[in-house]
C-alpha cells in the first residue's frame, strides 16, 4: 500500500481530487465512463468539495461517470436528511452534471423479501459496467470499510447487515441519540470492494491513528475488516498527520 501523508485533510482532499480529476479527464477524452466507488461520512466531504470546484472552475465533465455508493441504512427513505442518497445528492451530486441514471447507492426502502436479490444485482451492475476505476473509503473507529462490520469475511459481497454497536454510537450525534439509530443497512461487499482496480483509503484526525495503524500493520482478519486491504494491489492511503502519528514508517 502506498501511504501519503499530508498536513491537514484539506491537502489530502485535493490530492484524492486531482487523482479523480486526472482518470476522469482522460477518460472523457476519449468518450469512455468512469466508474467511481464512493463513499459517506465525514472523511469525504473535502473531496467533494474539491470535485465540486474542478467541474465549475476547470470544466471537468461528470457527464460519463457512473457512480455506486457503498451502503445505505436500512430501512431508510431516500427523503430522510440522515440517508446517504440525502447525503450525496447534498454534498455533490446536486452541483454537478452526472446523470442520475448514472447514479446508484443501495435502497434503504426495499421490500425486505427482495433484499437479497437486489443485492446481487447491485453486484451485477458493477461487473456490467466493467467494474469499479476507483474505489473511496473511509475507515471507522472499529475498522469496519462500508458497513462491513467486524466479522465480516474476505469473501463477503453485497448485502443486508446488522450494524456495530460502536458504529451506532458513532452516527449517534447526527441522528440525535443513538435509539434512533437504524439498526441495519445494506453494504458493499468486502469482495466487491477488493474488486475495484484502485482504492483510496482516507483517514484525518487522532481518532483515526490507532486503527489506521492496525489497518496498515496489523493481522489480516475479519475482526478489522479494512485489514483485508493489504492483499489490494493498487491501494493509495491517504492521511493526515494526526491519523498517520502511530505509524513507524523508518
Ligand atoms: P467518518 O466515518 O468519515 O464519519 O469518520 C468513516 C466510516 O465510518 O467509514
Amino acid at each position: 500500500m502506498n501511504i501519503n501523508i499530508f498536513e491537514n485533510s484539506s491537502l489530502g482532499s485535493q490530492f484524492v481530487a486531482n487523482r479523480i480529476g486526472k482518470v476522469l479527464a482522460a477518460r472523457n477524452l476519449v468518450s469512455k465512463p468512469t466508474v467511481l466507488g464512493l463513499a459517506t461520512g465525514s472523511t469525504p466531504i473535502e473531496v467533494y468539495d474539491e470535485l465540486i470546484k474542478k467541474y465549475r472552475n476547470e470544466g471537468l465533465s461528470f457527464k460519463n461517470v457512473v457512480t455506486f455508493n457503498l451502503d445505505e441504512y436500512y430501512p431508510m427513505e431516500p427523503s430522510d436528511v440522515q440517508s446517504y442518497y440525502y447525503f450525496m445528492h447534498q454534498n455533490l451530486f446536486n452541483a454537478i452534471d452526472i446523470q442520475p441514471s448514472n447514479v446508484f447507492i443501495p435502497n434503504g426502502e426495499i421490500h425486505e423479501h427482495k433484499i437479497i436479490k437486489y443485492c446481487e444485482q447491485y453486484d451485477d451492475k458493477i461487473a456490467e459496467v466493467g467494474g469499479i476505476d476507483i474505489q473511496i473509503l473511509g475507515i471507522g473507529a472499529n475498522g469496519h470499510i462500508g458497513f462491513n462490520e467486524p466479522g465480516s469475511e474476505r469473501k463477503s459481497a453485497t448485502r443486508f447487515v446488522t450494524l456495530d454497536e460502536q458504529t451506532r454510537k458513532d452516527a449517534s450525534y447526527t441522528f440525535n441519540g443513538i435509539e434512533n439509530v437504524p439498526e441495519s443497512a445494506i453494504t458493499m461487499g468486502i469482495d466487491t470492494i477488493l474488486k475495484a482496480k484502485e482504492i483510496l483509503i482516507l483517514a484525518w484526525g487522532k481518532r483515526k491513528a490507532e486503527i489506521i495503524k492496525q489497518c496498515l500493520f496489523g493481522e489480516v482478519t475479519s475482526t478489522k475488516p479494512a485489514t483485508f486491504l493489504q492483499a489490494h494491489p493498487n491501494v493509495n492511503v491517504v492521511l493526515d498527520v494526526e491519523a498517520a502519528s502511530l505509524l513507524d514508517l523508518d
